[in-house]
Formats: C-alpha cells, sequence, structure tokens
C-alpha cells in the first residue's frame, strides 16, 4: 500500500511540476508604473521605460550606450575566474585532464574579455598572469603531468593575489578560495 501511495506522489509531482514551471517561467509583475533606475546613469529616451530596454532607446548609440552598462566591467569576468579557478581546482583533484583544460582555457578567455573591457588592466594581467603562468599550468596540464599541476596551482595561486595587489585590490585576498584551495 506504502508503495502505491509513494508511486502515486511521485506520479502527481513529475505531471504537475513541469506544469507549475512553465507557469512562472515569466514572473508576474505588479501593476505598478515602469521608470528607470535612479542608480544608473542611462541615456535619456523620448518612450518611456519598457520590457523592450534595447528598443525602447532613441539611436543605436544609446543602445551600445546602454549595452556597455549592462555588460560592465571586470568584476564580472573576475566572477567567472574566481568559479572555474575552484572547478579547475576540483578537476586537478579528480585528475579530470579535458575538465582542467577546459576550465583554464575559459580562464584565459574571460580575462582576455575582462581586457578588452578594461584595457588599464592589461599590463598587469599579461605580465603577472597570461604571458607566463598561464601558460605553465597549460603545459601541466597538456602533458597529463599530476605532480606539476599541483605545483602551477600553488603558482597561479600566487600569481591571482599579485596581480589583485598591484591593481590596488589586495582586499580580495582574503578569501576562503585562496585560503583553503591548496595543493
Ligand atoms: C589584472 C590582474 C588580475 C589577475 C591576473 C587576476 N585578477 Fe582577480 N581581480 C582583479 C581586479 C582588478 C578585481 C576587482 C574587479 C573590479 O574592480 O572590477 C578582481 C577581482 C577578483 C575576484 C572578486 C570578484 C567579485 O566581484 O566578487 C575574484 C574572485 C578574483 N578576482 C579571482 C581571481 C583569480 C582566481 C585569479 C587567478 C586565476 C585572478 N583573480 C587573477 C585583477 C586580477
Amino acid at each position: 500500500m506504502n508503495k502505491v501511495l509513494a508511486f502515486t506522489v511521485i506520479a502527481i509531482a513529475t505531471a504537475v511540476l513541469p506544469l507549475s514551471a512553465l507557469a512562472y517561467e515569466k514572473a508576474p509583475t505588479v501593476d505598478n508604473p515602469a521608470r528607470a533606475p535612479m542608480g544608473l546613469k542611462l541615456p535619456a529616451q523620448k518612450a518611456s521605460p519598457s520590457n523592450n530596454w534595447l528598443q525602447d532607446a532613441d539611436s543605436d548609440a544609446d543602445r551600445f550606450k546602454k549595452l556597455e552598462i549592462y555588460l560592465r566591467g571586470f568584476d564580472q569576468p573576475m566572477l567567472e575566474v574566481g568559479e572555474r579557478y575552484q572547478r579547475l581546482y576540483d578537476a586537478i583533484k579528480d585528475k579530470n585532464w579535458e575538465l582542467a583544460d577546459y576550465q583554464w582555457d575559459k580562464t584565459k578567455w574571460a580575462i582576455n574579455t575582462g581586457l578588452m573591457k578594461r584595457p588599464k588592466r592589461t599590463q598587469n594581467a599579461e605580465g603577472i598572469f597570461l604571458d607566463g603562468i598561464w601558460k605553465q599550468m597549460d603545459q601541466a596540464i597538456k602533458a597529463k603531468d599530476y605532480k606539476q599541476m599541483k605545483k602551477e596551482f600553488m603558482v597561479a595561486r600566487e600569481a591571482c593575489m599579485a596581480c589583485h595587489v598591484a591593481e590596488n585590490v589586495a582586499f580580495m585576498n582574503n578569501r576562503p578560495l585562496f585560503r583553503d584551495l591548496r595543493f
């Protein structure tokens, strides 16, 4: 009897859950007047702000301005780098070389897209990290050299933190990501 009950509950849950997920796909909005946030310096526009936030701008130039605001600066790529750094650590521990290679390539890509947006950071990023240390780890991964990867992880860790010091954000280093992830 209990088995039947459990089966019925699972059957109902699987039938109902996708429906409810669908219902919330578009979050409901209360019927307040739409207005631009005061926290952003958005270009002035004739149309009142709407969900078509790019289309309701006056010109393509203003659309590009909105995109630049939306795509942020160096913080968002760094958030991704932090995440991928952790995934790299896990991949090395798991001896999953393909995943380590993937994470390390994407780390470089994320930093470079950040540099496209914040070119004053290029000199330190390339000098401290991309030109030498990124490549050393890449070679260790390509060689599937576990011992060397563990060594390079600690070298890369130092370089991450050195760039934070060089870019005047040393406070970024006092966090579990750098404190706890060690070989
Ligand atoms: C250009 C040198 C540079 C290098 C190399 C660098 N960072 Fe950063 N990182 C920064 C700067 C600058 C910030 C602050 C972002 C901002 O002010 O927009 C930052 C911020 C961060 C943050 C905080 C992001 C947030 O918004 O919470 C993390 C996490 C981070 N870095 C991790 C790393 C890791 C891990 C590495 C090495 C794999 C690394 N960084 C390499 C310059 C660098």
